[in-house]
């Protein structure tokens, strides 16, 4: 299993969510974060606001998922959350050594 967390532009949330439900992704955590990259220092502009970029706000997703889907997971993420202006984020994909579904006790891939 893999989890892959990906920092994304906020107003690409929707359409990340869509991407992932299209290819079968069946839950998903979405936390409201601040970041910056590589241009610390210039501005990003974020809801007409410019950001002198320490501290942009951002989305991060966490998504569980078998390693057969993870590579489609991150191509989803990779196309729906791409503008191709700087500040659109980055997927960081893990192994995932367990996962427990807490109501009925499955565990690992079947927990997912
Ligand atoms: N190395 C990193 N480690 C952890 N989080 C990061 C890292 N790089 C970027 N992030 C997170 O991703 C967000 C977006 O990063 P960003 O897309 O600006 O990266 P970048 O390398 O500067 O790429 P670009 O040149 O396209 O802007 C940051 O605000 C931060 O939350
Ligand atoms: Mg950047």
């Amino acid at each position: 299993m893999k989890l892959i967390i990906a920092i994304i532009k906020p107003f690409k949330l929707d359409e990340v969510r869509e991407a992932l439900s299209s290819i079968g992704v069946a839950g998903m955590t979405v936390t409201e974060v601040k970041g910056f990259g590589r241009q610390k220092g210039q501005t990003e502009i974020y809801r007409g606001a410019e950001y002198s970029t320490n501290m942009v706000p951002k989305i991060k997703i966490e998504v569980a998922c078998t390693s057969d889907l993870s590579p489609r997971v991150v191509e989803a993420i990779q196309q729906a959350a791409n503008t191709g202006a700087i500040g659109d984020g980055k997927i960081f994909v893990l192994d995932l050594a367990e996962a427990v579904r807490i109501r009925t006790g499955e565990t690992d891939e079947t927990a997912l």
